[in-house]
């Protein structure tokens, strides 16, 4: 499902699809998730695989931008890895991760982490710190606009302690580090192909 959309290429280029997974596939790559158990359960693992790594490197480096909160939202937080870490490390803190229903509807809480279902363009949950990691790749600007904006709806203002954080890949040029160019690029073109990302 996720290597056939290289296959076509050539033919998105002629027609108006909006990506080469649509071409392929006849819909989003968000919707087909949500209909196929094996895409969702394998895309949701891979996320959570990497969110685990991705906790314990916070953790260390960047405890500091959690304390004193009540409350986050992991924006498509997936399964809630990123969350359980955070709540884990920071009892005190009430610890949401909010994504489309078929992702988290059959998971359970703890103390101090919920799930929420729901879809960001209509509305995010209330907190004090959004995180939208692994997120604004995934869409164009004018989408990344509309994410933003709901974002701002959902934390206070800055004075008031309101915060976004947002984690995510940057093309940037490190000297004598090409093969990180070519990772750069590579995902680049992998969001091209899958989503509408660039
Ligand atoms: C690239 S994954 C990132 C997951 C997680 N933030 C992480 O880093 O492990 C993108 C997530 O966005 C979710 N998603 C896609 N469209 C959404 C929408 N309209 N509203 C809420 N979540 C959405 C997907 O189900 C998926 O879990």
């Amino acid at each position: 499902m996720l290597m056939d959309p290289w296959q076509h290429l050539s033919k998105w280029f002629q027609n108006d699809d909006v990506t080469p997974f649509h071409t392929t596939h006849g819909r989003m790559f968000w919707d087909l998730a949500g209909q196929e158990p094996k895409l969702n359960q394998f895309f949701n693992e891979a996320m959570a695989s990497d969110a685990r790594l991705v906790t314990s490197v916070v953790l260390e480096h960047c405890g500091v931008v959690y304390e004193g909160l009540d409350s986050i939202v992991d924006v498509r937080g997936g399964t809630g890895s990123f969350a359980k870490g955070i709540a884990k490390a920071f009892p005190s803190i009430s610890c949401t991760s909010f994504d489309l229903p078929h992702v988290v509807d059959s998971l359970v809480g703890s103390k101090n982490l919920s799930y929420v279902g729901g879809d960001m363009f209509e509305a995010i949950p209330k907190a004090d710190e959004l995180l939208l990691k692994w997120i604004l790749h995934d869409w164009s600007d004018e989408e990344c606009m509309k994410i933003l904006k709901q974002c701002r709806k959902a934390i206070p203002s800055k004075e008031n302690g309101g915060k976004l954080i947002i984690m995510d890949i940057v093309v940037k040029v490190y000297k004598g580090h090409n093969e990180l160019l070519e990772t750069q690029y590579f995902f680049d073109l992998l969001m091209m192909t899958l989503v509408t990302g660039r």
